[in-house]
Order: structure tokens, then C-alpha cells, then sequence
């Protein structure tokens, strides 16, 4: 991918470092707009099919407000019970159907590989808003935008990522993404959520310092950056699995005071106890603006696809 103009946004893996950061300093623009401090039409006249398979607040709301505050329009389909997949029809169908009204779709579905599938039917440009276990390459850009932001760099810092590294899918989004920098990561999760190895070879054929464990408080002693990540509840089969592993890492105020009071916390939401409420009042505490630049990045991915700039 050379120009983003008509092209879908899949996967992070795929994504160029000039890509990147195409994406960050296009962001970094819309901020203002995404911060309703400007008003911009460029996409006036475009209009965006948003199809939420699976249950979203923030993704599907920052999605639809990005394409609003770009002038553009929004048709929406919310749940499977409510849309024509629930009759059979393929995704490919659907995608074709959508794309005789819409100038670009962005969707979410419980299937890993279904925005590809969708993709692959039409000429408009698809947006993975999240596939299952798979990827989540919008909420990846504005986890990489909030380090970068946060900190002032990426280079050099140590990252830590915890939880369910197996089924989350933002993580492996996110990792891809910092695979094209010098970065040490720690991967934290227990034995059987582990980082998937296709994850973890691109990391080791990049040449990424990676380490991985389940010794959070250790891990926490190095951290510049510590993501948090919900164990994923919907995708066990065994819901005596998911309580096993529902409060496997807690991160509390005292941890934070205790390994390293500067570091930045982030977590995609929603939390479901990960986090202790009293850690919100820390400085480091970057999950509520973390959410807040969902806008502006999905602004510049939107304008960017549609072959718009300001
Ligand atoms: C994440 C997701 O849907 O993967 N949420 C989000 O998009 N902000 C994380 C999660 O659900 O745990």
C-alpha cells in the first residue's frame, strides 16, 4: 500500500512504517476537529456503512462521530438479528449490497477473517473495527498515536502488555504496529492466553526485544508503558475457564506507587476489574484520553481511504 486513498485497513501487519506514521501525523491534525474545537465538511456527500456484528460502544460510536465530524454521512446495522446474515446471506452478499449505498464500510464481526472476506467482494474501502480473536487495527493506531503522545516517543521505552493476549485482539494489532520500533516488550498473560505464535514470530523476525511471562509485579518494575487487557469472556467455550482466569492481574494504585509511579496505564475498554478505580487518579492514568484520540485517528483513516485532506 503505497497511497491509502481506496484501500482497505485490514490488519496492522501489513502496514508500512511510513504508513504509520502517515496515520499518526494525519491524526494529529484532525485533533482540533476530533475535539470539537473545528468543524470540517471534506467528506461531505460520502457515506459510511456501519456494521457492528458484535457489541461495541466505543468503536461504533467514535467510527460514526469521525465520518459526522467529517461533513459525511451514516447508515448503520446493529447485531446479527437484525441484519440479513441472520437468513443466510453470505458476507460477500452483503457487501455488495452495502456497497451500492456506501462509499466505505467499517466493520465488526465475530469471525476472525470476515472484514477480509467482505473486502475481497467489493471495490469500496473495508475497515476492520475488530474481528473476533483476530485484529483490531483502528484501536491499534490510537493505542500507538496515545504512546506517542503520552511519552513524546515510542523508541526506547518498555511496553508491557497483560492479560488475555491470546483472544484480545487489540494487543496483537498493537504489537505488529511495534514491531517497526526499538521497543522492549513484555508480554504478561498466563501460560494459556499467550501471545499467538504468529504474533510473536513477526516480532522475532522484525528483531524486537521480547520477553514473555506471567510475573506481573516484575514486569511492572520495568514498565514505561503498562496496557491492560480484559480476559475476553466471550470467546471461552468453558465458562469455568474464563473464572479461573477473570482476576488473574489486578492493577492497583499501591502496584503502580510501588514499581514505578511514571508509568503511563492504558487499556482499550471496557475494564471489568482489571483496573482499580483509584488508579484513575494518577497522572499516568491515560485510558479516558487514550479513548478520546479514537476520533481523531479514525478522522484521519476515514479521510485518508476516502481521498480527502484538509
Ligand atoms: C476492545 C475490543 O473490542 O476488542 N474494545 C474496544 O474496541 N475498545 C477491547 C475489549 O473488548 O476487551
Amino acid at each position: 500500500m503505497v497511497d491509502f486513498f481506496g484501500q482497505d485497513v485490514l490488519s496492522t501487519k501489513s502496514l508500512s512504517k511510513s504508513e504509520i506514521e502517515k496515520v499518526m501525523i494525519t491524526a494529529e491534525g484532525f485533533l482540533p476537529y476530533a475535539n470539537k474545537e473545528k468543524t470540517t465538511e471534506i467528506l461531505k456527500g460520502k457515506l459510511m456503512a456501519s456494521l457492528f456484528y458484535e457489541p461495541s460502544t466505543r468503536t461504533k460510536l467514535s467510527f460514526e462521530s469521525a465520518m459526522q465530524r467529517l461533513g459525511g454521512r451514516v447508515v448503520s446495522v446493529v447485531g446479527i438479528e437484525s441484519s440479513s446474515l441472520a437468513k443466510g446471506e453470505t458476507l460477500s452478499d452483503t457487501a455488495k449490497v452495502v456497497e451500492t449505498y456506501a462509499d466505505v464500510i467499517a466493520v465488526r464481526h465475530s469471525q476472525p477473517g470476515a472484514p477480509r472476506e467482505m473486502a475481497d467482494a467489493v471495490d469500496i474501502p473495508v475497515l476492520n473495527a475488530g474481528d473476533g480473536a483476530g485484529e483490531h487495527p483502528t484501536q491499534a493506531l490510537l493505542d500507538l498515536f496515545t504512546i506517542q503522545n503520552e511519552r513524546g516517543k515510542i523508541d526506547g521505552l518498555t511496553i508491557v502488555l497483560v492479560g488475555d493476549l491470546k483472544y484480545g485482539r487489540t494487543v496483537h494489532s498493537l504489537a505488529y504496529l511495534l514491531a517497526h520500533y526499538d521497543v522492549n516488550l513484555i508480554l504478561v498473560s498466563p501460560d494459556q492466553l499467550k501471545m499467538p505464535a504468529e504474533v510473536t514470530n513477526d516480532l522475532a523476525e522484525k528483531g524486537v526485544v521480547f520477553s514473555e511471562t506471567e510475573d506481573f509485579e516484575e514486569s511492572l518494575k520495568q514498565a514505561d508503558v503498562c496496557y491492560m487487557t480484559r480476559i475476553q469472556k466471550e470467546r471461552f467455550a468453558d465458562p469455568a475457564e474464563y473464572d479461573r482466569f477473570k482476576d488473574v492481574y489486578i492493577l492497583t494504585k499501591e502496584l503502580v506507587e510501588q514499581s514505578n509511579p511514571e508509568m503511563t496505564i492504558m487499556h482499550p475498554l471496557p475494564r471489568v476489574g482489571e483496573i482499580s478505580l483509584n488508579v484513575d487518579e494518577l497522572p499516568g492514568a491515560a485510558y479516558f484520553r487514550q479513548m478520546r484520540n479514537g476520533v481523531a485517528v479514525r478522522m484521519a483513516l476515514l479521510s485518508l481511504v476516502l481521498g480527502a485532506s484538509l
